[in-house]
């Protein structure tokens, strides 16, 4: 029995996961790109991997740049996660459009403010996997705040204790 890409995407889409922000520093610029394909490897040493597709620009910038953070988005911050799924080759727009607001590392990598935990990630292998690529990352420096998570379920966003709308 075949699987068709609508089936496949239908079936993982059901796996609820919360959302991020992978922040870049491009030419001092903030590139931000938003990513579920995110998830914990190993507890030591510190591993994390994200997977991004070849076409996202963020694909080249973390190759070039070899250090990223991951900002796990807290529920108020839909818009931000909304922008940041729109590929652009600059996100001057981020704080009027969005809302968004960066501190920098002593790195230089991007932090994102109300961002519910920032991870720092230094890259550690890129292993192509079909259409995308792998990036395994050792983890730097954590920051964790309270608060609770935006969600994604089935193509749309979700809160804790909220009804779909
Ligand atoms: C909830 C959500 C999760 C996403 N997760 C990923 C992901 O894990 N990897 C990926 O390559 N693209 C993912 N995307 C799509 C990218 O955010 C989108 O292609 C983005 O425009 C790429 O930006 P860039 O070309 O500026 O790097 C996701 C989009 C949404 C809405």
């Amino acid at each position: 029995m075949s699987v068709s890409q609508a089936e496949f995407r239908e079936a993982m889409g059901s796996f609820a996961t919360g959302v991020t922000v992978i922040t870049v520093d491009h030419a001092g610029e903030v590139h931000g790109m938003t990513a579920n394909a995110f998830t914990s490897v190993s507890l030591d040493p510190l591993l994390v991997l994200v997977c991004v597709d070849h076409r996202a620009r963020t694909h080249g910038h973390l190759h070039a740049k070899k250090r990223f953070g991951v900002n796990v988005l807290a529920d108020n911050q839909r818009a931000i996660s909304e922008y940041y799924a729109r590929t652009a080759p600059t996100h001057q727009q981020a704080e009027q459009e969005a809302g968004a607001r960066f501190d920098r590392t002593i790195h230089g990598t991007p932090v994102l403010h109300g961002a519910l935990a920032y991870l720092e990630c230094r890259l550690r292998s890129a292993q192509d996997a079909g259409d995308h690529t792998i990036f395994l990352a050792e983890v730097e420096e954590v920051v964790v705040r309270k608060g609770d998570p935006l969600l994604y379920f089935r193509g749309k966003y979700r809160q804790i204790g909220v009804p779909p709308q």
